[in-house]
């Protein structure tokens, strides 16, 4: 479902070094499989996530998903494959601020036509799932970090996607959740959600089909 080649990603930084994130990657993802990439900070797990997930672009290197060369898509193409097909937990939630946690959840489906009535009792159906049913008109600001990231879960799963790429997705949230987090992810790969996720939580791997370790960018 997904396979890069040789992929590289690389930051010049104030123009006299160049920062390796990622370095020669070619790994092979099949759809249904749920992988953990782990690793210190700094190794390279987000960049090579974003790339991935087309929300950016390698500087050198292929990107294959569904067989076809996505590294030649347009930005265009880009995000249309990315609405249809993926739902994106990020490290750092990027909730939009002052809208309510319904409207965060339901805002990827605005794209894609869907009316007002059914984006708020899809979001609403996510919410009371994560366990935010009293949570619904609350903005980020007003959330605490593990609530932000549980209404970022709804987010990802609002397209019903094929592909859920989760970056850290359990890092500001207690043990219990967190059970219910791997549980319910878990449960979308039964569905054939291929997933992907970034986490230093090792309690991912014993759910995992394949782990791979990354380090300085490159895959040990
Ligand atoms: N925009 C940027 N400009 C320069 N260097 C960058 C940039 N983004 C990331 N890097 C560098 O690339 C490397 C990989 O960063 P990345 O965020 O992918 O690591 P990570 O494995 O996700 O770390 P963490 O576990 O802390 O989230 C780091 O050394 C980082 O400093
Ligand atoms: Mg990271």
């Amino acid at each position: 479902m997904i396979r890069t080649e040789h992929l590289c990603k690389s930051y010049c930084h104030h123009s006299h070094y160049e920062v390796r994130a990622v370095y020669d990657i070619n790994i092979n993802i099949s759809q249904g499989s749920f992988v953990v990439f782990s690793g210190p900070s700094g190794s390279g797990k987000t960049t090579l996530l974003n790339i991935m997930g087309t929300l950016d672009r390698p500087t050198a290197g292929k990107v294959f998903m569904y067989g076809e060369e996505i590294t030649s898509f347009s930005d265009i193409a880009l995000a249309r494959l990315r609405h249809k097909k993926i739902g994106f937990i990020f490290q750092n939630f990027h909730l939009i601020p002052r809208l309510a946690s319904w409207e965060n959840v339901s805002y990827p489906l605005i794209p894609l036509g869907i009316s007002l009535k059914e984006r708020l009792e899809r979001a609403r159906l996510l919410l009371e799932k994560m366990g935010l049913a009293d949570r619904l008109d609350h903005a980020p600001e007003e959330l605490s970090g593990g609530q932000q990231q549980r209404v970022a879960i709804a987010r990802a799963l609002i397209n019903n996607p094929e592909i859920i790429i989760a970056d850290e997705p359990t890092s500001n949230i207690d043990d219990e959740t967190s059970v219910q987090i791997r549980e319910f992810l878990n449960e979308l790969k039964t569905r054939g959600v291929t997933i992907l996720v970034a986490t230093h939580d090792a309690m991912f791997e014993k759910v995992a089909d394949v782990v791979f370790k990354i380090k300085n960018g490159r895959i040990e």
